[in-house]
């Protein structure tokens, strides 16, 4: 009866807490809010402070309640926004209650501002109404649990009701993107626009930037207004202009990954005034191919030492361990070290090479036999084996059946030496006799 009840209860409680968790989808977001100092004060160098804020964030049909729940009094600043993208009700926007991971956010002030780059500059052609852009507008960045996403939105709030609203939304699902060599990788990048504001249907242009250790260029830029690539593009990049004018969808097409492409793309999507951006990190993880030198090794002559070499080539990025190992017939395994590494050679299309040595003294092997010699190399794009057999003279681990020919060879040569001997010490001694009588 007592189980009954529990299981009714925490069956309840479930519900209770499903019900609880779809209904707050949409989630309050911490935010380190970066204040401008319009006037000069206390002569920080800085000219900025930081303090923080909450956003209540509510869904278009939601009718919120948040406002009056108790703030933390740390909390100066509180934005209630209207998002009917969904882009911030994302799951990895709100942790569990209690969960120590929270999303990463950030929030700035904007001004909005046209463009002049080439592929932006023909949003701002004729002059939208100022009017609309005489607000407060900020934009908050936010990072989702366990990099499962990132969102930049705009939030315009209207100087007479002091509501917020979202403007324009940047979202990826793919903040980090691992990819083989040489196959097409997807970097995710999707955007709205309020279809509510002024500067929907005014046109928009996608931009994605590649950056890597301070160096950038560009990838692509389009002007969607005009339906217009940019002429300088990387070789096999590519936008699916369909989608980005269906959907939203400005995810970057790479049909065919190499090393060098590793680093940080930055999608920015434009509509007039105002831009809005992600970045996702792309890397490139190949595993290598490995060898040993020579194979098939040498035999050994016990108490000798071999020198065999492990090549590992073709991966990247250059991050590799190397171990070897020998098996022997019953299945042990002996670590034998990782041998001396060498440098690491760069090949044409930007993946590594790199051996390893190994001196073997067999002295050292237990009881001197041979066995299987692994070289394992472990690598972020997996582990890869390569084994070669290990035969030591007079030590190749005989078998019963060896044993008992052994024996009955040896037995047949003591034999035949016994019988050779005998004849001839026999015939001998008859000689010296016959010698002596002379
Ligand atoms: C965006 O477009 C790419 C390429 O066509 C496609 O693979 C991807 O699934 C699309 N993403 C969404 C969210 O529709």
């Amino acid at each position: 009866m007592t189980g009954f009840s529990t299981i009714y209860k925490l069956s309840l409680l479930a519900v209770f807490s499903l019900v609880q968790g779809c209904l707050s989808s949409c989630p309050v977001i911490e935010c380190w809010y970066t204040l401008e100092k319009s006037r000069g004060g206390g002569g920080l160098a800085s000219g900025a402070n930081q303090v923080n804020a909450l956003l209540f964030v509510k869904s278009e049909e939601q009718q919120h309640d948040r406002e009056t729940m108790n703030t933390p009094s740390d909390i100066e600043h509180t934005f209630s926004i209207t998002d009917s993208s969904g882009f911030l009700c994302h799951k990895a926007l709100n942790p569990p209650e209690g969960s120590i991971k929270k999303p990463h956010c950030e929030l700035n002030q904007i001004q909005p501002q046209p463009s002049s780059l080439l592929w932006v500059a023909p949003l701002t052609d004729s002059a939208q109404s100022p009017l609309y852009l005489q607000a407060d507008w900020r934009a908050a960045t936010i990072h989702g649990l366990d990099k499962e996403m990132s969102v930049t939105s705009v939030i315009r709030t209207s100087p007479e009701s002091q509501h917020s609203d979202l403007i324009l939304s940047v979202t990826t699902k793919t903040v980090f993107v691992t990819a083989r060599l040489g196959v097409p990788a997807l970097l995710d990048c999707s955007f709205w626009v309020d279809p509510s504001s002024p500067l929907h249907g005014a046109g928009f242009s996608v931009e994605w930037r590649y950056q890597f250790r301070g160096n950038g260029h560009l990838v692509l830029g389009y002007d969607g207004k005009n339906d217009r690539l940019s002429d300088i593009k990387d070789k096999g990049a590519m936008l699916d202009f369909e989608g980005v004018h269906q959907n939203g969808n400005a995810s970057l097409i790479l049909s065919e990954t190499k090393v060098k492409q590793s680093g940080t793309y930055i999608c920015s999507v434009h509509v007039p005034y105002l831009l809005a951006q992600v970045a996702v990190e792309l890397e490139i993880v190949e595993p290598p191919s490995i060898s040993i030198h020579p194979s098939p090794p040498p035999i050994i002559i016990p108490g000798q030492i071999v020198t065999l070499h492990c090549e590992a080539s073709g991966f990247a990025p250059l991050s590799l361990d190397f171990s070897w190992e020998l098996t022997d017939s019953e299945g042990n395994v002996t670590p034998l070290g990782s041998g001396s590494v060498s440098g690491h050679r760069e090949g044409y299309d930007g993946t590594y090479s790199q051996s390893s040595k190994l001196q073997l003294d067999s002295a050292k092997l237990e009881q001197g036999r041979g066995g299987e010699l692994s070289c394992v190399a472990a690598h972020p794009g997996g582990t890869r084996r390569a084994s070669v057999t290990l035969n030591v003279i007079g030590f190749s681990t005989p078998s019963i059946e060896d044993s008992m020919a052994m024996v009955g060879v040896a037995l047949v040569l003591y034999g035949l030496i016994k019988f050779v001997s005998w004849t001839f010490t026999g015939s001998g001694d008859d000689e010296s006799d016959e010698k002596k009588k002379n």
